[in-house]
């Protein structure tokens, strides 16, 4: 077979003023996969403002992602109900604020987004280790909690609010969860 005539990776080339044989990409050149036509998607924002609306359907799968994702990511810092009393910060990391406060409760859902992707004072950004969906997971998951948090008595059927303190089996060695003690039912029989 004919040999084609071909330059080595990097090799010098006079063909081009520059002298490079490797052509730089075209200006606006978008490789495949990274059209980012939905802004929205991309960034919470319409505008320059936060929108305040999900970019796909919450269903009880997207919730749990988030949940799943917060607990991983935010809850370090943030705590699993989001009262900014994590781990991290009994270590000494700067405290953050309660998303159960009235601005947080009010803030729009893109604004949760673009803490994520952009970080917010103290607090790094959550972009490379958190796809775009799944940071829309963790703010439906944020709202659910902050519903959570100010439920009132109406709106969880009648029960008690805030809810009795869990009563846990004698805790373990600490190795493994403390299991819950099975709830009362008011006739014990022993
Ligand atoms: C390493 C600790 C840490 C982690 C992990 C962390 N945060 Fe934060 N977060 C902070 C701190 C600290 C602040 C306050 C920053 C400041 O005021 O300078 C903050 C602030 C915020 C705020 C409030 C912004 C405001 O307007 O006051 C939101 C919302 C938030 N974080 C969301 C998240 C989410 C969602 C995650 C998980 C993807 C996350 N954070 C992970 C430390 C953390």
């Amino acid at each position: 077979m004919h040999d084609q005539p071909r330059m080595k990776t990097y090799a010098m080339s006079d063909f081009y003023a520059d002298l490079r044989s490797a052509r730089p990409p075209v200006d606006g050149t978008v490789a495949r996969g990274q059209l980012h036509e939905d802004t929205y998607f991309y960034t919470g924002k319409i505008g320059a403002n936060p929108g305040d609306y999900m970019p796909f359907p919450v269903t009880e799968d997207v919730v749990a992602r988030g949940r799943e994702r917060f607990n991983i990511y935010c809850a370090p810092c943030h705590s699993r109900v989001g009262d900014g009393n994590g781990m991290i910060v009994k270590r000494g990391y700067k405290q953050p604020p309660t998303y159960h406060q009235d601005r947080l409760r009010k803030a729009p859902l893109g604004y949760f987004f673009d803490v994520m992707t952009n970080g917010f004072g103290a607090m790094p950004d959550y972009a490379a280790q958190i796809p775009p969906r799944d940071r829309w997971c963790i703010v439906a998951y944020i709202r659910a909690l902050q519903l959570s948090q100010n439920a009132t008595q109406a709106e969880v059927g009648g029960q008690q609010v805030p809810s009795a303190p869990a009563q846990f089996e004698e805790p373990g060695s600490g190795a493994t969860l403390p299991t819950l003690l099975p709830e009362s039912t008011g006739e014990e029989k022993k």
